[in-house]
């Protein structure tokens, strides 16, 4: 490895390069926080953006209260607002400590197969522990985490405190869980820049999933969908292939309001009351309101403060220091989208192992096969503005970007190694380099 020093002229050609293209799309914004287009919208467009953005924020009621379009929310639940999760559509602000789960953070659950894999949801809750009800409803579960400290030590003696996370799930009725039951804890991650990720070419991600020499092989996240298979992309584990979908889902899973795409909320399989409850219309979230947020979250592109763009333009060193110790290799920049916008997310958009530490466990604590997608690094200055405290990783047990990379195992081990061999002030120069993305 180079020293900060050392500094490979064409290399800094190259960053420089990257830096002068990826301002096409990421926009310099005073907060980071008001929304803006990745492309120039006509006045329709521009309506519809702005109603999309309202809908992102609205705040959804139970059915037959009078709240105009907005009811239907429940009867069971974990927010009311997609930004109540997202704030303002950056990562979710997480778990800080030990106690209650947040109300941002997602208890998903799936169930344990013979062979090791999981499917997705179980039968006692839907996909999703719902920890909030309307008037008249329980909540499905009530969710804890307990942090126990691991240490990490470094090859020149440096160490720092890792917090690994356990969860408690208590049911209203104090009903031991299934035994099949698995655990998949998930934190909202930014949804700025979705439209971008959408508009990469699979035929692009697919060419990245062939193998490379000494190089980490993703594999893509292909979902089954009946008459065929298509490419995931979204979710921490590529689970959706369209924003669409997602944001389907987050509608019917996390606020219990159907779709015309999916029609049916959340519930677990033996709850009638839950699927027979009074409804906001069918479906519940309009199409014109489905369509605005959908055409908002299409639209809307990363933004990064004007501070940040300053340090990443000036830190050449981070730049070098994240290729050469293989970040990039998962975490990669210059995609093109199909409209030809060369775009800087950071990521593959393919699924890695990155070993049992990570992995999502049954109630027993046992790590069952898990793939994550390379998490997209763009945006995320936004989540570190004003100094507030960042959570990372698709649990949020990361403190820091510095505890994130020591998580990373499994086909991450190597470049982790790496960057535990870089001298502290070159450790320190990429972890301010990924802070300023
Ligand atoms: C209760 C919290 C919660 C609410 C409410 C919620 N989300 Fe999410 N969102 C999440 C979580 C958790 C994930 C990650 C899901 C996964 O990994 O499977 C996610 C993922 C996403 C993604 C994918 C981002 C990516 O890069 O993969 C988008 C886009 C998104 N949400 C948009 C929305 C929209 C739009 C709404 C409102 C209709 C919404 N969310 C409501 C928690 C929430
Ligand atoms: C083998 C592929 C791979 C390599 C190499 C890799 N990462 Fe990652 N990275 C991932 C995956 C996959 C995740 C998501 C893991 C999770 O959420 O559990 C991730 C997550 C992260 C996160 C947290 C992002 C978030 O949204 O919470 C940061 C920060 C990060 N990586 C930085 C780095 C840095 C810096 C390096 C180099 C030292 C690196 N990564 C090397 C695959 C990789």
């Amino acid at each position: 490895m180079r020293s900060a020093s050392g500094r490979p002229a064409g290399l800094v050609v190259v960053a420089a390069l990257l830096a002068a293209t990826a301002a096409a799309v990421v926009d310099e914004q005073p907060d980071g926080r008001t929304p803006g287009a990745w492309r120039a919208l006509d006045a329709d467009e521009a309506a519809r953006f702005d109603l999309g953005h309202a809908v992102f924020n609205t705040s959804w009621v139970p059915a037959g209260q009078p709240a105009g379009r907005r009811d239907g929310l429940g009867p069971l639940f974990n927010s009311v607002s997609c930004d109540a999760c997202h704030n303002s559509r950056r990562r979710g602000r997480g778990p800080l400590d030990d106690g209650p789960a947040p109300s941002d953070f997602v208890l998903q659950v799936g169930q344990r197969q013979a062979d090791g894999g999981i499917a997705r949801g179980h039968p006692r809750f839907g996909h999703v522990v719902n920890t909030d009800a309307v008037a008249g409803f329980v909540p499905e579960a009530a969710v804890s985490i307990r942090y126990r400290a691991r240490p990490h030590a470094r090859p020149d003696g440096s160490r720092i405190t890792l917090w690994s996370p356990a969860y408690q799930v208590e049911t209203p009725d104090g009903a031991p869980l299934p035994d099949d039951l698995v655990l998949m804890p998930r934190m909202a991650p930014s949804a700025q820049g979705v439209g971008l990720l959408e508009a990469i070419p699979d035929s692009a991600i697919l060419a990245g999933a062939q193998p490379r020499p000494g190089g980490p092989r993703g594999e893509p996240a292909w979902i089954d969908a009946g008459n065929g298979r298509v490419l995931g992309r979204f979710g921490w584990q590529g689970t959706e292939a369209t924003v669409a979908s997602q944001v389907a889902v987050a509608f019917a899973r996390e606020m219990g309001l159907t779709s015309a795409m999916i029609e049916a909320i959340d519930c677990a399989s033996h709850d009638d009351a839950c699927r027979n409850a009074a409804h906001g219309g069918t479906p519940e979230v309009e199409a014109e309101l489905f369509e605005a947020v959908l055409a908002f979250q299409r639209l809307e592109t990363v933004r990064r403060t004007p501070d940040a763009a300053r340090r990443l333009r000036e830190s050449r060193d981070g730049a070098r220091l994240f290729a050469n110790t293989g970040c990039g290799d998962c975490h990669r920049s210059g995609w093109t989208t199909h409209d030809g916008l060369r775009i800087d997310p950071y990521t593959d958009l393919l699924l890695h192992d990155l070993g049992d530490a990570l992995a999502d466990r049954d109630i027993h604590g046992t790590p069952l096969r898990s793939r994550w997608r390379t998490a997209p690094l763009w945006g995320i200055s936004t989540a570190l503005e004003g100094g507030r405290p960042i959570r990372l990783l698709h649990d949020g047990r990361a403190r820091s970007i510095e505890e994130a990379i020591a998580w990373h195992g499994g086909a991450a081990a190597p470049a982790r190694a790496r960057f535990d061999a870089l001298h502290a002030e070159e450790r320190q120069c990429l972890i301010d380099w990924v802070s300023s993305l």
